[in-house]
């Protein structure tokens, strides 16, 4: 059985106050939560912070927003996975919309990244998902498809084995408007046979999550799904409680699945 993923993704939100305030307030709430794994992905330069202000028993991991195509070398400003792993960080987002719209990142881009991550032993969380002009089109599941072709036909089915697929329609991140459950489960299932036919094993494990205005009160329906493994939350991942209330309620329908 899947374990679900929760990860909060602050965007460029947060300041070290914040950081360190919130991870008091989490760590105290999750000592009791059992059936949901959870990372935060603050801006980079707050990894290291809210680290060092975990508790010793905290089971809250490092996720980063991004990382560079490259390990090392003479590349102004970037940062590698290599150094993301000696910092303690276990996965990192890549292909995210904001980053293939404002810094017009290519599949090969995200595939070049998808593999160094691999090669680091970390997890990447690889996000993939239409705009609203290609789902009035109807073509949500060939996006998607071209979107996990960039890594199928460069490094292969087995690359997805320990990694985190991130369904987040373009046209439902930070609207208000989550997609409908119902929706979501159809194309994640469609995402899962899309790889099964490639390697069905590697199909079963790989997490997807969803995301795109996932809060407190929609989370329910949407974990309830069979193939919704957690979420990729935004905006509502900065506050600490609501953040929690999400983590809580994957963990209730997992734990009520078993
Ligand atoms: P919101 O939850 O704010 O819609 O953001 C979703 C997202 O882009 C997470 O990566």
């Amino acid at each position: 059985m899947r374990t679900p993923l929760v990860i909060g993704n602050w965007k460029l939100n947060g300041n070290k106050h914040t950081v360190i305030t919130f991870i008091n307030r989490l760590c105290n709430k999750l000592i009791s939560v059992i059936g949901c794994d959870v990372a935060i992905a603050p801006p980079i330069i707050y990894l290291y912070i809210a680290k060092h202000n975990m508790t010793t028993n905290s089971n809250i991991m490092l996720c980063a927003q991004n990382v560079d195509t490259n390990i090392y070398g003479a590349f102004t400003g970037e940062i590698s996975a290599k150094m993301l792993k000696d910092i303690g960080v276990k996965y990192i987002i890549i292909g995210h919309y904001e980053r293939r719209y404002y810094h017009k990142e290519s599949n090969e881009d995200i595939a070049k990244k998808f593999a160094l991550i691999k090669n680091e032993g970390l997890i990447p969380v690889l996000c993939i998902g239409e705009s609203q002009t290609d789902k009035n089109a109807s073509k949500t599941e060939a996006v998607c498809a071209t979107q996990l072709d960039a890594i199928l036909n460069s490094i292969g089915a087995k690359a997805f084995e320990n990694s985190v697929i991130a369904y987040e329609p373009i046209w439902a991140i930070s609207t208000g408007e989550s997609a409908n459950p119902l929706y979501v489960q159809k194309i994640h299932n469609f995402i899962r046979n899309y790889i099964s036919v490639h390697d069905e094993s590697v199909a079963k494990q790989v997490i997807i999550q969803y995301g795109g205005s996932v809060n407190a009160n929609n989370a329910a329906e949407l974990f309830n799904q069979p193939d919704i493994d957690g979420a990729l939350v935004g905006g509502a991942s900065l506050n600490a409680e609501i953040f929690y209330q999400i983590i809580h309620t994957a963990a209730c329908v997992r734990n009520k699945k078993k």
